[in-house]
Order: C-alpha cells, then sequence, then structure tokens
C-alpha cells in the first residue's frame, strides 16, 4: 500500500470515520487492552463509582469499567460519530440502563459539575486542544476526591514524530508537561507510572 494511503487511513486514529475508521476502532477495541489494564491498575475502583471515559473510541473501556465499578454508572463520549455508535453497540445490553454513550468533544463536555468520581482517557490526550480547556472540563466534571487516569502509548515526542508527521492534529505530551498542565487545571497528588514509551498519569481533584 501506498504511503498516501497509508497516511489517509492513519487520521482514523484522531476522528474514525467509515469503513477505515471502523476497522481501526475494532483494532483500537482489541490492541489498546493491554495499556488499559495497566493504567486501570493504578486506581484502587469502587463498586458504586460513576465513571466516564472521554475519548471511549469503540467502547471496549466502558465494558472493562463496568466490571470494576458494578453498581455504578459508566459515561463514553467521543468526538466522532463512528465511535459512538460502536461504542453503543458494543455495550448493547447495558446501553442506557448503565452505560451512556453520546457525541461530544473534551473542551465541553454535557455533563453537570461534580458528576464523576473518576474520568478515564486512554490514547487520546494527543488530539485535545486546546488541552488546558480539556483538563479544566475534566476537572469541572469531577467530585471532589475524584481521581483522572490519563494512559498513553507515546509519551516521548522525539520517538513520536513517526506518528506526530504522518497523523494532523497530533501531539506527543511528556510525562512532565502532562503533569504540569494538571497542576495548572488544579489537580494534586499527581501520580506517574513511566516506562519506555508509555506513561500512566493519575491526578486527584481535592
Ligand atoms: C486513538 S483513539 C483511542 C480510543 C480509545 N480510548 C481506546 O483506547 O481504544 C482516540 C479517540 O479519541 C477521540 N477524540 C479525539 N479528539 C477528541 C475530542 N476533542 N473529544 C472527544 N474525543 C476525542 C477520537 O474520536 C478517538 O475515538
Amino acid at each position: 500500500m501506498n504511503t498516501n494511503i497509508i497516511n489517509r487511513i492513519l487520521q482514523n486514529t484522531r476522528h474514525p470515520k467509515g469503513f477505515w475508521g471502523r476497522m481501526i476502532i475494532y483494532g483500537m477495541n482489541r490492541f489498546h487492552t493491554p495499556l488499559a489494564r495497566r493504567g486501570m491498575d493504578m486506581i484502587e475502583w469502587q463498586p458504586g463509582w460513576n465513571v466516564l471515559d472521554v475519548g471511549c473510541g469503540g467502547g471496549a473501556n466502558l465494558k472493562r469499567l463496568m466490571k470494576l465499578c458494578p453498581d455504578g454508572k459508566i459515561y463514553g463520549i467521543d468526538a466522532s460519530e463512528e465511535c459512538v455508535s460502536f461504542s453503543k453497540k458494543h455495550n448493547l445490553r447495558e446501553l442506557d440502563m448503565r452505560c451512556f454513550v453520546c457525541l461530544g468533544d473534551v473542551c465541553s463536555l454535557p455533563y453537570p459539575d461534580e458528576t464523576f468520581d473518576a474520568v478515564t482517557a486512554f490514547e487520546t490526550v494527543y488530539f485535545w486542544t486546546p488541552l488546558d480547556v480539556a483538563f479544566s472540563e475534566i476537572f469541572r466534571v469531577l467530585s471532589p476526591k475524584g481521581y483522572f487516569l490519563i494512559s498513553v502509548e507515546a509519551c516521548d515526542p522525539g520517538k513520536g514524530r513517526i506518528w506526530t508527521e504522518r497523523i494532523s492534529g497530533m501531539t506527543i505530551h511528556s510525562p512532565e508537561s502532562l503533569e504540569e498542565s494538571l497542576r495548572k487545571a488544579g489537580f494534586v497528588n499527581i501520580r506517574k507510572n513511566v516506562k519506555d514509551n508509555e506513561a500512566h498519569i493519575v491526578a486527584w481533584k481535592q
């Protein structure tokens, strides 16, 4: 396959759409599993928590969160219609009972203040602009003592150039720059688990 076509397909990681979008979503649901599990291991989940997964993609993490919080409600939001529809199908049994999925942008979340006990973001902060607005929105919808988990497979801007040169609108943030932005948004007690190019960050709202 020629490079132009590959690059066009890769844009679907930022905004899945159409046939190739669905292929990418299917792959993300499978191949992001180990990363999501390692990230989720950083939090002591409580059965009754209400959780929001931002940039929920194909909804595999919504299903995992429902297992971790069996008495809570799990919400997913994504800027891509293809992802919203995929996530709904993937969680059909619990849909609109314990699992709620909607279309939307992280920079203007359609939820009241202090709604969630935890917010998660797997492989998606690369695409959030402006990042400070996104983090302030997450801070707003979190309850006091709520957690925000970020997991990324790429946190080295240098090594990540192979992706940022191909995927428009993608920025790879270092763990330090993410931490600084989180502090500016008001988060405290920031814990980082960084190994090679992968990072998991948990930030707390006091
Ligand atoms: C690489 S995918 C990751 C999907 C999923 N979290 C996973 O780990 O499989 C990035 C996702 O973030 C979503 N996204 C990108 N920008 C967004 C924004 N501003 N607000 C909400 N979702 C966004 C994309 O539509 C896409 O589903």
